[in-house]
């Protein structure tokens, strides 16, 4: 079948568009809460080890497998698999990837529609004069309204698939250049606030004293399975943005760059966040809810609050868009890539699955909230567990192997085209450091579970 790959147009678009992807929710909404909800320091601390030792160096390896095939994760490992003289049953790697990725949206898609529901709130100067007690209260509304979710859960789906219908670099990829780099201003707006209102010392300590004595296995594993969330790693959105990457890019700068922006922005709005919580005694293991129950806050009592929110609401929204079409994307580059279905019709039928899983997460946070799955968890926390401490981690594992201990070296080094020392230093992170890390910690919660 011929078929016309598209390509970004060229570094920059590319960079961004990997950024976009990992820069999200996952920064804004959930690190935030796990750092409170896991106890703090130590949580942070073993995040920013993950992020160094595992996610910078698996996030190389899925940009070369991306760039090397040139196709969609399944046929790409397939092909990479040929390649190497190894088993073609290394493409479901590829699939295991495409069935997180629905899943992840099914849940992350909910989430978007809050923050949707809150630009709203916050350009109609409903923050003004909020306390605690009546942010948690607000939020709580929302959550007691399946149809309010259900309705924005819906707008969110719809505005994903829009774009992923047309492509995605149908142009969105440039409204990255403006948008993300003021996400980062308006973050050090309120980042300056929450200094000067805030707790900033209390915030300081909480994220970054030493304190081991906190860390519990559960926490290890989270922090481990957010360092593949918030990079977007492990099920194959980066390799399908690295397969429309041109050649003359170094894999290793790139990351570097993504991930370090990425770590940053969200430890700067934990910063931030934890500054307020404890200026207004609210509680840090709030949960879920923590950035909207404590953002209206602050911007209910400063000048321009109104303005500031609803800013920081759009762009957050934006943040999320463009995660959230990254988390598609490799599903709907199978099918274009194998079949004769548009990308059109493939969109479409993807996006109601994807949206009627989604029902259930709405109403796992009402109707259904006492309804367990598995271990006691509700649904939407069941599908938050499965993807993010399960599912990215072993697939982030098996790339790492296949790419470490399958491919040939020099077809690795022929992508990443690093100086001799600095490919040893990847080889021992990729082959070593990183798959002892995962399956430590999966054995450490074996043992727990048992
Ligand atoms: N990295 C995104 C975020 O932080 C979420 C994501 C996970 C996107 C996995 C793609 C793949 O919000």
């Amino acid at each position: 079948m011929t078929h016309h790959r598209s390509a970004w147009r060229n570094r920059w678009t590319f960079m961004l568009a990997t950024a976009g992807s990992a820069i999200g929710l996952g920064n804004i909404w959930k690190l935030p809460y796990m750092i409170g909800v896991n106890g703090g320091s130590a949580f942070v601390l073993v995040f920013i080890a993950c992020i160094f030792f595992v996610g910078i160096p698996l996030m190389m390896t899925e940009i070369l497998l991306g760039r090397r095939a040139q196709k969609n994760p399944l046929n790409g490992i397939e092909t990479l698999a040929i390649e190497a003289n190894a088993s073609r049953h290394w493409k479901y790697l590829g699939g295991m990837g495409m069935i997180t990725g629905l899943l992840i949206l099914s849940f992350y898609s909910v989430i978007g529609g809050w923050v949707l529901s809150f630009i709203g709130a916050a350009a109609s100067g409903s923050f003004v004069g909020m306390d605690g007690t009546q942010s948690t209260a607000n939020f709580n509304q929302l959550l007691a309204s399946p149809l309010t979710l259900l309705f924005w859960h819906t707008v969110f789906m719809i505005m994903t698939m829009g774009v992923v219908a047309r492509g995605v670099n149908s142009g969105l990829e440039k409204a990255n250049n403006i948008l993300i780099p003021a996400l980062f201003a308006i973050l050090l707006i309120l980042l300056g606030y929450s200094m000067s209102v805030g707790d900033m010392s209390a915030s300081f300590r909480f994220m970054f004293s030493p304190d081991f004595s906190k860390i519990t296995p559960v926490a290890v594993l989270s922090a481990l399975g957010h360092a593949f969330f918030s990079l977007s790693l492990g099920m194959g959105s980066v390799m399908v943005y690295g397969s429309y990457l041109q050649r003359d890019v170094s894999i290793a700068r790139a990351t570097i760059y993504i991930a370090l922006a990425d770590t940053l922005l969200g430890l700067l709005i934990g910063l931030a966040i934890y500054a307020l919580v404890f200026a207004n005694q609210l509680a840090p293991n709030a949960g879920p809810g923590l950035i909207f129950q404590t953002l209206p806050i602050a911007f209910g009592q400063m000048p321009s609050g109104s303005l500031i929110a609803t800013l920081f609401f759009i762009l957050v929204a934006f943040a999320a868009w463009t995660s959230a079409i990254s988390l598609v994307e490799p599903t709907i580059a199978w099918v274009v890539e194998n079949t004769e279905i548009s990308r059109k019709i493939a969109t479409t039928i993807l996006g109601l699955i994807i949206w009627l899983i989604g029902i259930s997460v709405v109403f796992s946070f009402n109707e259904w909230q006492n309804v367990t799955i598995i271990f006691g968890l509700n649904i939407f926390d069941t599908l938050d567990k499965l993807t993010s401490t399960i599912l990215l981690p072993l697939g982030g594992l098996l790339i790492a192997i296949f790419a470490g201990y399958f491919m040939k070296n020099s077809h690795v080094q022929e992508e990443l085209n690093l100086h001799q020392w600095s490919f040893k230093v990847w080889i021992l992170m990729n082959n070593v450091i990183a798959p002892i890390g995962i399956i430590g910690v999966f054995l450490y919660l074996f043992k727990i579970i048992q």
